[in-house]
């Protein structure tokens, strides 16, 4: 039996017209939700998504503000553009896109944002609210692929849960989330031993490693629900221009033989990011302006 393919594209336009029809609430009492978002350096990939933010951020009534800065910006100059940004009443959310060029300790970056506008989630407030299960802002990829699973098995409690990758930006929220909802959670990584054998263990199966393909059909249990996480560009054999395609980090055509749901790659965890960073960004200015 074929699974369910999870279609994050059309759930994901379904949470940006909920966020929209909020904002409109809110533009009512003469309040407009900001969105900062900070790029440094030419990284394309970063540029297109800096794009993509910029555009769905205004399609949702919200305020957009972009920083572009150079490759040679100094960190000293990137924390004081985020000091203005935390005083800067306009701004509720702010992001600054990752990877940074070298030379810019991100960590300390990311500690510099006020938590109340960390819309990434990554602010170790943020993460200590989530490891500790208070109110807070949650990392937009997780969060996104945690609705996905919600939405095909709003009950995980007592299933076996296993992630693979320890990144903070995906790996470890997803475990603290799945662990929230009383699934028991298994974060496999590099030097885990056996990893075909851990996966086929999995209820709910999250792949979040980056590496093409990696996850085979033979590694899923029948039935689970399998959410990837990987975007990963692979030659296409099928092109003969040297055009590349997107790749999850699940073997999708295995996969979709033997598990209950899966999400596709493109169309699945990926559109559901920015729909959360707006999500995000709403609440964030909820909170901090009642
Ligand atoms: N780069 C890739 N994913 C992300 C993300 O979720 N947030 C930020 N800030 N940068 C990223």
């Amino acid at each position: 039996m074929s699974a369910t393919i999870i279609d994050g594209k059309a759930f994901a336009a379904g949470l940006r017209a909920r966020v929209a029809e909020d904002v409109r609430g809110l533009a009512e009492r003469g309040i407009a939700p900001g969105l900062a978002v900070v790029l440094v350096g030419e990284d394309p990939a970063s540029q297109v998504y800096v794009r993509n933010k910029a555009a769905q951020t205004v399609e949702a009534g919200m305020r957009s503000f972009q920083h572009r800065l150079p490759a040679t910006t100094s960190q000293a100059e990137l924390l004081a553009l985020v000091h203005t940004l935390n005083a800067d009443d306009a701004v509720d959310g702010i992001l600054v896109q990752l990877p940074l060029p070298a030379g810019i300790d991100a960590q300390a970056i990311i500690e510099a944002i006020a938590p109340e506008k960390d819309v990434d989630g990554f602010h170790p407030a943020n993460v200590g609210r989530l490891a500790t299960g208070m109110p807070g802002l949650v990392p937009c990829t997780p969060l996104g692929a945690s609705m996905l699973i919600d939405s095909v098995r709003p009950d995980v409690a007592g299933l076996e849960a296993v992630v693979i990758g320890r990144s903070n930006i995906v790996g470890k929220p997803m475990a603290q989330l799945l662990l929230q909802r009383s699934a028991t959670v298994t974060i496999a990584h590099s030097r885990t031993r056996d990893l075909a054998d851990v996966c086929r263990r999995a209820d709910i199966l999250v792949a979040a490693v980056g590496r093409p393909e990696m996850v085979r059909g033979d590694w899923i249990k029948p039935g689970a629900v399998v959410v990837d996480v990987g975007i990963n560009r692979v030659p296409n054999p099928q092109a003969e221009d040297g055009k590349t395609r997107l790749v999850g980090d699940v073997a999708f055509d295995e996969a979709k033989e033997v598990a209950g749901a899966i999400t596709p790659v493109p169309g699945g965890v990926g559109p559901m990011t920015i729909a959360c960073l707006l999500a995000n960004t709403l609440q964030a200015a909820k909170a901090r302006r009642g």
